[in-house]
């Protein structure tokens, strides 16, 4: 018999199971607490629930350490790239050469995006965040392109590409139409990252010089952000996604919930802050003393994380990548010196200490995409870009879950009990008896 736990109550005793993952955590499988007891849980924001059993990323809050697939991230990000990593997180595993240039080719081959779509760019208002663009692009796919239902590794490889690669082409797109400038097509002989640079900045007039080292920063980047288990934009992929809606749908509602400051939108958030204490002569210590007030809503952005207890690992390595842009591009960035102090007295300081708040990944990445030239309100579609391979492999393993149902939480209701409905003549207006 396996390990149950027991659950006390009033009278009553019941036991459940106890589960336990291939790390050794624990979970109480509450499964049928509902059913044994008329009980449910309370859990605002999720922080002690496990929502699915999954065998994609690995996490591990207290001890910093990201795997995917059972890869470290520091072996990943220096020794992988962006398309290879995208493969084995969608494929469970790390694809043969034969498997990888076919992937490649398949990504070349979806790369265009149907020209009729470029009336919509055109259309959006000219100050139309990025993000929003995106999400709306992304579901008008489905309008453009069939979503198969997913029976064999090629419609999975087709799908993954289509989405991978239109999702690049069409972030380049945006910008470059949001400038008025000509739109740059993917060309066949770059790669999967070059490709995306040179789509953004090349010019007619002006032909864009491809840097490799902001090849390998954009690689990197796009490694880091690939997965996170269970955070909000993902969640929110599986939950729309257990309505069996089309991918394409469920993709678009990831990016939707990624745009929020809170999530993804912390990169661009991280930049403006930092922008923000430059113009009031950067008096790093007053920005700190804001975050600690607690009738000031300030936080420090880029600081914090739900799961990381301690120094977010893809920070270091982002931290570790700035450093090489700027010193290889000769680039002295201001907010860098700012964003050192910063992180230096809130290191030391006993309120970051006790709340167990560290720098997390989009402390430092803002510096590196601001170095690579792209514009801060486009942060978090680079971020989206990244995070695509995730939500295509979390989207697809909730799927193939045997144990699949429709999301759909409970509630405490806290509200009137039974009311008796007033006609409208016969209510009393308020302040006039
Ligand atoms: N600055 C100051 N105080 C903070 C910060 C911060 N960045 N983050 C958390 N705190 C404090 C809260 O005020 C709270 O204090 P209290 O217990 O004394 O009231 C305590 O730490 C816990 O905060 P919660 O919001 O409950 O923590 P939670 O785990 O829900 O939040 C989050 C995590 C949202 C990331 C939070 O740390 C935050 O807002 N950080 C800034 C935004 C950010 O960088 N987001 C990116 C996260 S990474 C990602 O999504 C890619």
């Amino acid at each position: 018999m396996s390990e149950t736990v027991k659950l006390i109550y009033r009278d009553k005793c019941i036991e459940l199971p106890l589960i336990e993952g291939a790390e050794g955590e624990l979970a109480i499988d509450i499964g049928k607490l509902r059913q044994k007891t008329g009980l449910i849980t309370f859990d605002p924001g999720y922080a002690n629930t496990g929502s699915c059993q999954s065998a994609i990323t690995f996490m591990d809050g207290e001890r910093g350490i990201l795997r995917y697939r059972g890869y470290s991230i520091e072996e990943l990000a220096e020794k992988s790239i962006f398309t290879e990593t995208a493969y084995l997180l969608i494929h469970g595993a790390l694809p043969t050469r034969r498997e990888l240039n076919h992937f490649s080719v398949l990504l070349n081959d979806n790369s265009l995006i149907h020209e009729d779509m470029q009336a919509f760019f055109q259309n959006f208002p000219r100050a139309s965040h990025p993000m929003g663009i995106l999400a709306s692009m992304v579901t008008a796919l489905r309008s453009f392109y069939p979503a198969y239902s997913i029976t064999n590794e090629e419609e999975l490889n087709l799908i993954v590409a289509r989405l991978m690669s239109k999702i690049r082409t069409m972030a380049a797109m945006s910008y470059k139409i949001s400038k008025g400038h000509k739109v740059i097509y993917p060309r066949p002989d770059l790669t999967y990252c070059a490709n995306f640079l040179n789509m953004m900045f090349d010019n007619p007039v002006k032909p864009y010089r491809i840097d490799d080292t902001l090849v390998e920063a954009l690689n990197v980047f796009w490694v880091l952000h690939a997965d996170h288990e269970q955070n909000c934009s993902t969640s929110t992929v599986r939950m729309v996604g257990s309505g069996k809606v089309n991918i394409y749908a469920a993709i678009s509602a990831g990016i939707s919930a990624l745009w929020g400051p809170l999530h993804g939108g912390a990169n661009q958030s991280v930049i403006e802050m930092l922008m923000d204490i430059q113009k009031n002569g950067g008096d790093v210590q007053k920005a700190v003393m804001r975050a600690k007030d607690k009738n000031d809503p300030f936080r420090l952005m880029g600081f914090g994380h739900r799961v990381y207890k301690t120094y977010d690992p893809r920070a270091k390595i982002m931290k570790r990548m700035c450093d090489k842009v700027l010193r290889k591009l000769k680039i002295s960035d201001p907010l860098l010196d700012i964003a050192l102090k910063l992180e230096e007295i809130a290191l030391q300081d006993s309120y970051f200490i006790d709340h167990n708040l560290y720098p997390n990944v989009d402390f430092y990445s803002g510096i590196v995409l601001r170095a690579m030239g792209i514009p801060t309100n486009m942060f978090t579609v680079m971020f989206a870009i990244g995070r695509l391979p995730g939500w295509i492999a979390q989207w697809k393993e909730s799927l193939d879950d045997p144990k699949w149902r429709l999301s759909r939480p409970r509630q405490i209701y806290i509200g009137n009990t039974v009311q008796k409905y007033i006609p409208i003549d016969e209510r009393e207006v308020a302040g006039q008896s």
